[in-house]
């Protein structure tokens, strides 16, 4: 049965999307994927993210997902629009798959007073302009920033968040950004894996500019969503479960995961390039 919402990210931090998810819209029931064994997506070029992408949302439909949010925003940012254009009609006309850099573009434009804003993401998003072009659609009056932060993901996959090691990396890139435009008053964090950095990237951040994660928006994004959507809404199965796939060790993903979910969690191991 095609009923459930499949979360997908590269690694962990599609999980502080699912969290806020869970949250707000707690009676569907969710099966999170984390190819945690190809982390970090960063770096790749577009046919690797587009091929890694396409095997983990075939595989979560596979699974029985009817609805599958990237919350990567190097996927959403690199493979969305074709997996949407090119390979959905082929995955079943009923099913959907949506990103995270729409909602959290649709949020911005209120939140920012001197209309500078800044992007912490990775080099595949940044580098694929794919904020830029979103916010301007909305928000042409808004000057947008980007500063790649290469080390962040890995410090999160390799359970660095917490560490010394992790103030450097943090605090360059902060200071980076705001260097490269001072009268930047809101930081998007435009990588899921960021808000597991947060009290570091707090630590560094003036008082003045707004720290801006992603949850909460595609949280609420995905309630309207489903709103607009009774067809797949009434769909979705709910009894409230969530089931976890990663693609590395399973004692590895249930140790970090239930760290960040606070709860115990049992992952299943996953292969993708099976054939
Ligand atoms: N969480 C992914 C994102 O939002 C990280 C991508 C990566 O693995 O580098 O972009």
């Amino acid at each position: 049965m095609d009923n459930l919402i499949g979360v997908f990210d590269s690694g962990y931090g599609g999980l502080t999307i699912l969290r806020q998810i869970r949250q707000l819209l707690p009676q569907y029931d969710y099966l999170y994927l984390g190819d945690n064994a190809r982390a970090p997506y960063g770096s790749h070029s577009y046919d690797i993210i587009y091929r890694y992408t396409l095997q983990a949302v075939e595989e979560l439909f596979r699974r029985g997902c009817r609805l599958v949010i990237l919350a990567c925003n190097t996927a959403s940012a690199k493979a969305l629009r074709t997996i949407q254009q090119n390979d959905l009609p082929a995955l079943g006309e009923y099913r959907r798959v949506l990103g995270v850099i729409r909602p959290t573009v649709e949020a911005i434009g209120p939140l920012t007073k001197t209309r500078h804003v800044g992007l912490l993401a990775t080099a595949g998003t940044v580098n694929s302009g794919s904020y830029a072009m979103e916010l301007h659609k909305l928000s042409p009056d808004i000057e947008l920033t980007s500063q790649a932060c290469p080390m962040w993901v890995p410090l999160v996959e390799n359970y660095e968040f917490d560490s010394p090691g992790a103030d450097y990396f943090v605090r360059k890139r902060i200071e980076g950004i705001l260097r490269l435009d001072p009268q930047i008053d809101t930081l998007i964090l435009g990588c899921t894996h960021y808000p597991l950095l947060m009290n570091k990237i707090i630590k560094y951040t003036p008082p003045g500019v707004r720290i801006v994660p992603q949850g909460e928006y595609v949280a609420a994004s995905l309630r309207d969503y489903l709103k607009r959507h009774p067809e797949m809404e009434e769909a979705l199965s709910r009894r409230g479960t969530c089931h976890y796939l990663t693609t590395e060790s399973a004692e590895k993903f249930n140790q970090s995961a239930a760290l960040f979910m606070h709860e115990n969690v049992k992952a299943e191991v996953v292969d993708l390039e099976r054939k």
